[in-house]
């Protein structure tokens, strides 16, 4: 197996991010935020800090760079910094200082004087409910949607004519990325082209938005990156950062490097959106769901920048039921923007969902695994397209069996102290693809590049490059020098809505057979090695007559040092055929504390169907990374916002994340079935759905350790006594 290509530049601290590119005649630049969660900025006294030493120069709304609102055809409109004097919520980037070091900035940024007309601020989304407007159409969904059986009036209706019904509020919190590497970016202007140095999911896109903000041709913007210190749809959209340095670098004439601060991450970036939920299940006694009602409120900003699609995933992916009802709110609300963030939608909508499938499980005194199966969808709800290739009931068929299911009570059991009790909840992540370009050059020392855009956010994408070229070219992985992290490379490669392997190992396979086929063509010309022969290629080598080149000797005799070809993927025909999705059985055991009502995770297990798999390493450290993120957000995870819209905790030191010792071992495994339905590869994603279910399965175990149902998370010891 190979390991991360990436892997050993990153533990020895070798990967220069964009922020390490330092240059000379470089100034540093520090955002100013806001103080206040609603108002408007009144007057910005900036005298001081334009005359405090080394500052270059100093921009707020009164006195702005050149920017406008960004927009791209992946992410629409994005906000940009120092357009206007609104603020809209507490840490919102009002002024940005340039100086010669980043102290300077810093010192001087301390003295720039804010005076606010300060407005009501709404920051609670229970204050918000009352306001909720309907969510535009998100991920093809509209708003609210009904599939009733013929006869059936409403959802009222067929939940009312159920013989068991459960119902139930949930809710989860506002959560951060809290990226290790903080938002940032290192601009450059120079001779009509703007190079920006930043993190971000995908150079093309990046470029397009900077280029978009900055008034110039997107062939003007060079986004240039090389690693990213995390993303999880937190560095999809470009950040202030971005947009501040290079507007600063094409003013002043100088590089421009920009950092948030820890604590400007928590606000003048974007986080997941605290959510209500209130689901409705009615069943059959023997567990047959007649009618499902999942109805969602989650927060926004002003911006009304993401719509969290809680209840979309209810309608398109989980349980068949003859009568399904959803509706999707968004409430907008003094607070920092929300994005996408690992499994949006999914992630609380299925800790919510999973969550009431475990009570009705409860109320009909049933194994949750099993009323789980006897619902098992084999198309979405409402639709005629079946699942191209769904294993679920083998995922939960073997984690049971691996897990000790069986040993199972409905009370839980007690170890001395300890309450101990298991859960279990299906995970579930739609398999979508993006379009994808994919350069690869043969190069005469018979090694192959293999080259798109996108970005290696720890995902393994770069390793990816690697296997598949090396599969699809019949050659060592060693000999593919992958490339990523570049505009100017061949767009593709989003890292985001787990596509990337699907998307760009397809446009891999199509750039390698259009690579083989040149070859071929180029080895039979008149004049050339194999002239007129039928050559054939295999092994990285051009064979005909008895005898064979590789495809390096072959460009070597006939002077070319490489030979380069693109190939692109774009989904299709299969759209018309299938329904994908990637699916997840998910174990959780959980001991809870007999005095002090302390809940730890002490086993867990998830076993995934997630089409073939490229690099079993890479995807389990994956899967196994959403599996921890779920546990944070079950038991850890949450954004405490004050009435007055100020975080409580947005750093690290009040920001709760587990460490390892609230960690078990994590036990991963695949059942694996090439789904080539979906793609060429086989591949479906396995980014996101790691983290889909888990906290409904520690949800489930406390329930069922401790007979207390907590319908919120994160689950706090208070919830527990
Ligand atoms: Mo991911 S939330 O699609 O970057």
């Amino acid at each position: 197996m190979l390991t991360r290509v990436d892997g050993p530049l990153k533990v020895t601290g070798r990967a220069g991010y964009g922020l390490d590119r330092t240059l000379p005649g470089m100034v540093y630049g520090y955002v100013v935020v806001s103080t206040i969660a609603h108002g408007e900025i009144e007057a910005m006294d900036v005298t001081a800090a334009k005359s405090a030493p080394g500052v270059v120069g100093v921009y707020s709304p009164f006195d702005p760079l050149a920017l406008r609102t960004a927009s791209s055809p992946m992410f629409g409109e994005t906000w940009v910094p120092l357009q206007d004097k609104e603020v809209t919520y507490y840490g919102q980037p009002i002024g940005f200082v340039v100086a010669e070091t980043f102290e300077q900035a810093r010192d001087a940024a301390m003295l720039v004087r804010v005076s606010y007309r300060p407005r009501p601020a709404l920051t609670s989304l229970a204050d918000g409910l009352a306001t909720a407007e309907d969510a535009p159409e998100s991920r093809g969904v509209p708003s609210s949607l009904a599939v009733l059986a013929p006869g059936v009036e409403s959802i009222e209706d067929a939940l009312a004519a159920s013989p068991v019904v459960v119902e139930a509020t949930y809710s989860t919190a506002t959560q951060n990325h809290a990226a290790m590497e903080p938002h940032s970016a290192v601009a450059v202007w120079e001779d009509g082209v703007m190079t920006v140095y930043s993190g971000n999911q995908a150079s093309h896109l990046h470029a397009l938005e900077l280029a978009s903000a900055l008034e110039l041709e997107p062939s003007a913007v060079h986004s240039v990156n090389p690693f990213v210190g995390g993303a999880f749809g937190g560095k999809g959209r470009t950040a202030s950062p971005a947009f501040l340095a290079a507007a600063a670098a094409r003013a002043l004439g100088r590089p421009v490097k920009a950092a948030l601060t820890r604590e400007q991450v928590f606000t003048a970036t974007a986080g997941r959106a605290a959510t209500v939920q209130k689901i409705a299940l009615g069943a059959e006694r023997d567990g047959t769901l007649v009618a499902l009602r999942h109805d969602s409120w989650c927060s926004t900003d002003a911006q009304r920048s993401f719509v969290e699609p809680t209840s979309h995933g209810t309608s398109r992916e989980w349980y068949a039921t003859r009568n399904l009802a959803i509706s999707q709110k968004m409430v907008p609300l003094n607070i920092p923007p929300t994005t996408f963030m690992r499994a949006p939608g999914e992630a609380p909508g299925s800790f919510a969902l999973e969550s009431a499938i475990d009570e009705l499980a409860v109320a009909l005194e049933m194994d949750p695994i099993e009323l789980r199966q006897r619902n098992s969808s084999t198309a979405p709800p409402g639709k005629d397209l079946q699942w191209s290739s769904k294993h679920l009931d083998e995922c939960f068929r073997v984690g049971a069996a691996q897990f000790g299911w069986t040993g199972r009570r409905p009370g839980g059991r007690t170890e001395g102290d300890w309450l101990v009790g298991m859960g279990a909840a299906t995970a579930m992540f739609p398999a979508l693809r993006f379009p994808a370009t994919v350069g690869i050059t043969l190069r005469d020392d018979d090694t192959a590049e293999v080259a798109t855009s996108g970005a290696d956010p720890g995902t393994g994408l770069l390793t990816v490059l690697s296997l598949v070229g090396a599969e699809s070219l019949d050659i060592a992985p060693e000999r593919i020098v992958p490339q990523l992290g570049d505009s100017r490379l061949p767009p593709g490669g989003l890292s985001g809505g787990s596509t990337a392997t699907a998307s760009v190992g397809t446009a891999i396979m199509i750039a390698a057979n259009q690579a083989i086929d040149e070859l071929l063509a180029l080895a039979s010309a008149p004049g050339a090695p194999f002239d007129g022969q039928d050559a054939l290629y295999a092994d990285g080598r051009v064979l005909a007559g008895g005898r064979s080149m590789t495809f390096g000797e072959l460009l070597r005799a006939l002077d070319l040092p490489s030979l380069h070809v693109t190939g692109s993927s774009a989904p299709g025909e299969e759209l018309t055929k299938h329904s994908f999705s990637s699916f997840g059985a998910q174990f959780c055991e959980v001991r809870v504390h007999k005095w002090t009502r302390e809940a730890r995770v002490s086993r867990m297990l998830g076993v995934f169907d997630g089409g073939r798999i490229i690099n079993g390493q890479a995807a389990r450290s994956q899967i196994m990374g959403g599996m921890i993120w779920g546990v944070s957000a079950a038991l850890h995870e949450g954004l405490e916002i004050e009435e007055n819209g100020r975080l409580a905790n947005g750093d690290f030191a009040g920001y709760l994340l587990p460490v390892n010792a609230d960690i078990p071992d994590i036990g991963v495994r695949f059942v694996e079935y090439l789904d080539t339905l979906h793609n060429a590869v086989g591949a479906r994603g396995l980014g996101e759905i790691g983290t889909v279910g888990v906290a409904a399965a520690v949800a489930n175990a406390i329930a069922n350790a401790t007979g207390i149902r907590v319908r919120h998370i994160p689950i706090m010891i208070e919830d527990l006594l």
